[in-house]
Formats: structure tokens, C-alpha cells, sequence
């Protein structure tokens, strides 16, 4: 038999693997997505040949990991969850045990993995072979776990396809759960915490002398209700006179003034939503655009000033 890579063992020498790891998948990413999908399912058969390529089962590093990503997900009764490129299920398995009323399904690009991830899961959760970037899990989830993938998705304008597919595929008030190398999440999920569609709920940074990581834990949110509820929730208790709050747009009666001049402008001037925008070549999408109005609480009897403080379509 054809052994495969031993990719766990890479990771003694984490500056070179992860600089040339990166530079590989980001040149695969200026590929079309559909080419970028069939290099990805070519790249993962052969690293899945052998089982377990990066001991998931059996790295006390990976369990840990797993376990502190549990420890993380908001405890709610989920009805579906899906775990994006899961590999052979280690975690999908477990996300299953976590909550058992839910309908769990993994998805991974290559074949091989799922094979196993569906033999070792005897039923407790569902496997699906499929490329997220160009092939749809089916239906909508209220919960999202995506681990230790988004580094192969390569550039910018593809991890924004791959947040607008998660967004798609979340119903408002999901819970999207990030697991990436820490402090590289944060480049990793920048267009994502600047999306109306998402909101960051909490940042868990785990210090590991092996490798860091992060647990993210991000809310689909309805940018229309973004506004006028969420501010209202956020600017509530705790939050005294000239405390901020960052929302997608000014509240009806406000004043909206610009970050930079101080000018007034007039909430109804500025546009919400971009243009359709081709990303791939194949399928133009719309994306939402980048807004970010700061709400200031002012002292009681003073008209509340919401400033402009970035806005890109
Ligand atoms: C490093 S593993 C992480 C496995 C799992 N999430 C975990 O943390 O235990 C990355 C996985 O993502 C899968 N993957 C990469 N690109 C993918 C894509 N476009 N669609 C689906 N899965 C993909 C790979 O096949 C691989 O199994």
C-alpha cells in the first residue's frame, strides 16, 4: 500500500512548513474557484491515503483542542450543525455526543476521509464528500463549526466566498464556530468581522507552547436588524454617557456625523448593500458592504450622535 504523507510531523519546524503552506495554497487560489476545488480534491485524496494523517484520534494536542472548542460552542439546542472539512469525523463525532438532539453532518473534500469519518461514526452523525467552496451541504444550520481549514482557501477574495457561503447556509441567529492558529486567525477572519452578516460574539486565544489557536465564536446575524434592535440591546445596561458601540448603520433620529470632518450626513444618503460583484468568474454574487457607524451614548437630554467610521462596496 501506498503510504501517505505524515503531516503531523511537520509541525517541528512551524515557520517554514506554514510560510511555504500558505504561499502553495495561496497560488492555488488565484485558480478559478471550480479549479481551485478539483486541485483541493486531488491534494487531500493523497494526503488522506494513509488513516489519520494528522493524528487527530490520538494527539493529546487534538483531543485538548476538541475539548476546548466544546467547552466554547454557546449552549443551545441546535436542530443541525455542520462541521466544514472535518476530516474523518474526530470532531464531527464529538460535536454529536455534545449535542445529541441535533442532526450533525460533516463535510470534507476528499473521499477517503469521509469513508472513514462515516465507518468510524457508526450513525452517530452524518458524512458528506463535497468541496464547500463550489458544493452545497443542503438546507440551512444553526450551528457551524469550521477548524483548521481556512488556510487552504488562499487568498482574500476566496475567503470572503467561503464567509458568504457560510452566511448563506446559516439561518439569522446561528452560531459559527472558527478553530485557526493563533494570532494568524485574526488575518484569516478580517473580511469575516467586517461582514453585516456576522458578529462577533467572543475571541477565546489559547496559549500553547506546541502551536496557539483560537477558539471564535461568531452570530449570523439579518443586517436589517442589525441597526436600531442590536444598538438598543448593546447600548442598554452597563454602558454609561460617551461609551461606543460599533453597529452596520445609524439609528432612525440620530445624528450621523462623519469621522473624519464632522459633518452631518443624512442616514438615508448612504447605500446598505454593494453591487452583484463576480468573484470567481463564474458566479456573480452580491456582497454586502462594509459599514461601520459607532453609536455614542451622550448624557441624558442630548440628541445621540452616531459616527461614520468606515464604508467600503
Ligand atoms: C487540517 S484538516 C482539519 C480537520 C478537522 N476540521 C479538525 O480540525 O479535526 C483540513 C481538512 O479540510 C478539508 N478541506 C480542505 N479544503 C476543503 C474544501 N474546499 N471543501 C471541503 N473540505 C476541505 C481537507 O480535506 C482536510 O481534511
Amino acid at each position: 500500500m501506498i503510504r501517505g504523507p505524515d503531516v503531523s510531523r511537520l509541525k517541528c519546524m512551524p515557520d517554514i512548513h506554514d510560510r511555504l503552506h500558505r504561499t502553495f495554497f495561496r497560488a492555488v487560489s488565484l485558480l478559478s474557484a471550480r479549479a481551485q476545488g478539483r486541485l483541493l480534491h486531488l491534494f487531500f485524496q493523497w494526503v488522506h491515503q494513509a488513516p489519520d494523517p494528522w493524528r487527530y484520534e490520538t494527539e493529546p494536542y487534538e483531543i485538548g483542542k476538541y475539548e476546548m472548542t466544546l467547552r466554547h460552542i454557546p449552549d443551545r439546542p441546535y436542530r443541525r450543525a455542520l462541521d466544514v472539512g472535518c476530516s474523518e469525523g474526530a470532531f464531527t463525532r464529538r460535536l454529536a455526543r455534545a449535542f445529541p438532539q441535533a442532526e450533525c453532518l460533516g463535510v470534507d473534500v476528499s473521499d477517503h476521509a469521509i469513508s472513514r469519518a462515516a465507518a468510524k461514526a457508526a450513525g452517530s452523525a452524518r458524512f458528506a464528500a463535497l468541496d464547500f467552496l463550489n458544493e452545497d451541504p443542503g438546507g440551512m444550520f444553526d450551528l457551524v463549526v469550521c477548524a483548521e481549514m481556512l488556510y487552504y482557501v488562499g487568498r482574500g477574495e476566496r475567503l470572503r466566498l467561503v464567509f458568504e457561503r457560510f452566511r448563506t447556509f446559516m439561518a439569522p441567529g446561528g452560531v459559527l464556530v472558527l478553530v485557526h492558529e493563533w494570532p494568524e486567525a485574526r488575518r484569516l477572519y478580517r473580511h469575516l468581522d467586517e461582514s453585516p452578516g456576522f458578529r462577533k460574539m467572543a475571541e477565546h486565544p489559547c496559549e500553547h507552547p506546541e502551536r496557539s489557536y483560537a477558539v471564535t465564536v461568531y452570530e449570523r446575524v439579518e443586517p436589517a436588524s442589525t441597526g436600531p434592535e442590536r444598538s438598543r440591546r448593546a447600548m442598554g445596561a452597563g454602558e454609561g454617557p460617551g461609551q461606543a458601540v460599533l453597529d452596520e448603520r445609524a439609528e432612525p433620529g440620530h445624528q450621523l456625523i462623519d469621522r473624519r470632518g464632522g459633518h452631518r450626513l443624512d442616514p438615508h444618503d448612504v447605500p446598505r448593500h454593494g453591487q452583484p460583484q463576480d468573484l470567481d468568474g463564474h458566479h456573480p454574487r452580491p456582497l454586502g458592504g462594509i459599514r461601520r457607524v459607532e453609536h455614542r451614548r451622550q448624557p441624558p437630554g442630548e440628541l445621540p450622535v452616531d459616527v461614520l467610521q468606515e464604508q467600503r462596496f
